[in-house]
């Protein structure tokens, strides 16, 4: 295996075979122990020098290393796109991260993400009905998995839903790793220039929503456009990953049917199911570090500037994380510490909302149309490669 061929894909690649797996490359990276220098394609920096940590003991070390920092922080003089404006989370580190990020983990605690169980089931049956007097054939990525994300997260943040197809278009762009510098900051302007006029909206009287309670309980100790940060980093954070997920777990269960029987006919079997599909499919594709500082990750010593690439999903499928048969989706597995929501300071702050969105998606689609089943042969299934996250562009189902 020549570091060469390594660098084109490694960022995001899955296997050729099964669109589910790692690429081969990269496995082998994780069974040789190797952290080799590698140039790779980031969907996001372009190329770059990355060391690239694939484990799950070392991705894990990594994630918990706060010398390792996840973006250059908020520099005004650069072009401003969504990653480097005040309030994009990930990119602050230290104590002005923790101060900011304290603001929002009370919206996201599990009591108060399950308020909005009701809510969420009513959308996703609404949205079952709808695609039933569609039928025969729909894509499910337009049908389900992406209006109910951006409909939960619009509703959170007391966006208008009429926004939405704005807000798809330009979260697209800046998630999907093909745009040019002009284009993502041409997106990130059209984006925050939106979440403006409601952050506004909401200093005038604030609202119900998330920016309203914002705006009454911190709204001196933060600016507008932190206001406006927090917004997109939500709105676009919120939708587009947990979208993802909702496609490729229902094909994934559609290739594995007797999986899937599991998930329709057993209701307890929803919490399980949920975690060990986010172990298997993985959809983050490897995320970025810096180290600020000379650091050691378990024996891999890593000089301060360097990058480091961390990979969920070769790190969800070392058989030292899951023993057994960890390539095999078995949604009956007692859940493990899986890595797909990260890990340390920048743990997802919304992972117990898309939890609970794809509990109740995935086994209310599976009962409502038991018989569900591809529309196309799956070799015409496009994929996300170079995405940020990965997954389908469309998936078309018929029942
Ligand atoms: C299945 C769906 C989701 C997946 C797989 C996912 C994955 C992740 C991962 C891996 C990170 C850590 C990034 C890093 O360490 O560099 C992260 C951070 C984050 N996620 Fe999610 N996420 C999902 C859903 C959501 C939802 C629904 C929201 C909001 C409502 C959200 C908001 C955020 C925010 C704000 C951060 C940044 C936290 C920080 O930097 O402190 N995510 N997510």
């Amino acid at each position: 295996m020549s570091d060469e061929r390594l660098a084109s894909f490694v960022a995001s690649e899955r296997d050729r075979a099964c669109p589910f797996d790692p690429s081969r490359d990269l496995l082998r990276l994780r069974e040789e122990d190797r952290t080799p220098r590698l140039p790779v394609v980031h969907p996001v920096r372009g190329a770059i020098e990355a060391v690239v940590l694939t484990g799950y003991g070392d991705v894990r070390a990594a994630f918990a290393e706060e010398r390792l920092v996840t973006g250059d922080g908020i520099d005004p003089a650069l072009p401003r796109t969504l990653f480097n404006h005040p309030g994009f989370l990930p990119a602050y580190s230290g104590p002005e991260h923790l101060r900011l990020r304290r603001m929002l983990t009370g919206a996201f605690t599990v009591r108060r993400t399950e308020q909005l169980r009701p809510a969420i089931e009513q959308l996703v049956a609404g949205h079952l009905d709808a695609m039933a007097a569609r039928g025969p054939v729909v894509d499910l990525v337009e049908a389900l998995a992406l209006p109910v994300p951006s409909l939960v997260i619009c509703e959170l943040l007391d966006v208008p839903y009429a926004a939405r197809a704005m807000f798809q278009r330009c979260s697209q762009v800046i998630m999907d790793g093909s745009a040019d510098a002009g284009q993502l900051v041409a997106a990130s302007a059209e984006l925050n220039a939106a979440m403006a006029e409601i952050v506004a909206r909401n200093r005038a009287t604030p609202g119900d929503g998330l920016l309203g309670e914002l705006v009454r309980e911190h709204g001196t100790e933060l600016t507008d456009d932190e206001l406006v940060g927090f917004g997109t980093t939500l709105l676009v954070g919120g939708h587009e990953t947990t979208a993802t997920m909702l496609a490729l777990s229902a094909l994934a269960l559609l290739r594995n049917p007797e999986q899937a029987a599991v998930l329709r006919d057993d209701p307890a079997a929803a919490g399980p199911a949920v975690e060990e599909l986010l172990r298997y499919l993985a959809v983050p594709a490897p995320l970025l570090r810096t180290a600020v500082a000379d650091v050691e990750v378990r024996g891999h010593r890593i000089a301060a500037g360097e990058h480091v690439l961390l990979s969920p999903l070769t790190a969800n499928r070392d058989p030292a994380l899951v023993p057994e048969r960890p390539d095999t989706l078995d949604l009956r597995r007692r859940p493990v510490a899986q890595l797909s929501f990260g890990f340390g300071v920048h743990q997802c702050l919304g992972q117990q909302l898309a939890r609970l969105e794809l509990r109740i998606a995935l086994p209310a689609l599976l009962r409502r149309f038991p018989t569900l089943r591809l529309a196309v042969p799956e070799a015409e299934i496009r994929f996300r490669q170079g995405s940020t996250v990965y997954g389908v562009e469309a998936l078309p189902v018929s029942w």
